[in-house]
């Protein structure tokens, strides 16, 4: 290689990173923060040694063949990698690295306050304010459903659903969970295990998904399996839009069977279901589940921590293929 790596920096990441990336790199950015996808990442790529790239950029298994020789890893700012074909990026030998822990927090946060904003009508009660349509106190106005002493579902009881549960332990809600393996006692904190998501989704009278979006969990909650939560539930998404089926919890949400939603990532984002727009009942935000100062740098330093460890010829900490 020769001289500093060079890299590309696929997104306009934080100050501090990109500070940190040019001290270290031969750092290429990209400084109208185009999301570059197909060819046109491809092409980008042309002469990097290595990229540092988010989950709006798609590494189809085409984009992964078509890269240069000389890009032998790419480092997601993220700890979700669905967007990056792993098996493809194997066969060709490109280390792959992600971001976990640093963004727990931030995104259990999240979850919390999309919870209590759909629990609380929070998108009505705005638009009350905002649109001086608030004519006065009224006892029935806006009444919503109350967190503590019900039961939260958590679906995916990793670093993420574990601080979601804590957080909500702290409302004083009982919490369920279904995971591919039970947890250690020490984890569990006394939740109750439930063994299928069939089974959690009985006793889930507010459902937060946190679990990777895989083939076995993509439109898992569709229109079966939401008949089978308790009336007047409440769903909150901080995972990924694809396991929602779209359509399955617009009707739902229409009908009253789900009281409301709160969501912050969609299938096709940026282009969510239209569905959604002008159901009083979905609090809907931007995937901004990381979106602190705090978490986004830390993100990036992880990732060009993984690019640190790959370019002085150490295994990479948070090494996915
Ligand atoms: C990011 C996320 O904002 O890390 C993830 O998997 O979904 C978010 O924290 C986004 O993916 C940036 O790449």
């Amino acid at each position: 290689m020769g001289g500093r790596p060079k890299i590309l920096l696929t997104r306009l990441f934080p100050d501090d990173v990109l500070a940190r990336a040019k001290r270290d790199y031969d750092a290429i950015l990209n400084p109208a923060d185009v999301a570059w996808q197909g060819n046109d990442l491809i092409a980008q790529a042309e002469g990097m040694d290595g990229l540092m790239i988010s989950s709006s950029n798609k590494f189809t298994p085409q984009v992964i063949d078509g890269l240069p020789d000389s890009v032998k890893i790419l480092s997601t700012f993220s700890v979700g990698y669905e967007h990056v074909d792993l098996d493809a990026a194997q066969a060709r030998g490109i280390i792959v690295t992600n971001t976990p822990d640093v963004l727990t927090e931030a995104t259990a946060d999240t979850a919390m306050m999309l919870l209590l904003n759909a629990a609380r009508r929070a998108r009505e009660a705005l638009e009350m304010v905002s649109t001086g349509k608030w004519i006065g106190w009224k006892p029935t106005q806006l009444l919503g459903v109350q967190p503590s002493g019900r039961r939260l579902a958590i679906l995916g009881m990793g670093r993420i659903g574990r601080a979601v549960a804590a957080r909500a332990r702290a409302f004083g809600m009982e919490i369920h969970y279904h995971n591919r393996n039970r947890l250690m006692p020490e984890l569990e904190l006394g939740a109750t295990y439930h063994r299928t998501a069939e089974d959690l989704l009985r006793h889930a009278d507010f459902l937060s998904i946190n679990c990777e979006q895989t083939p076995e969990t993509t439109k898992l909650i569709n229109a079966d399996r939401i008949e089978l939560m308790p009336e007047n539930a409440i769903i909150v998404n901080t995972a990924r839009g694809g396991i929602i089926d779209d359509e399955a919890l617009i009707a739902a949400l229409k009908s009253g069977r789900v009281f409301a939603a709160g969501l912050d990532v969609y299938d096709g984002e940026p282009n969510l279901n239209a569905g959604y727009m002008d159901l009083n009942n979905a609090f809907l935000t931007p995937h901004f589940g990381s979106a602190t100062v705090d978490t986004r740098n830390a993100m990036g330093f992880r990732a060009l921590d993984n690019l640190d460890a790959f370019f002085r010829g150490n295994e990479p900490g948070d090494r996915l293929v």
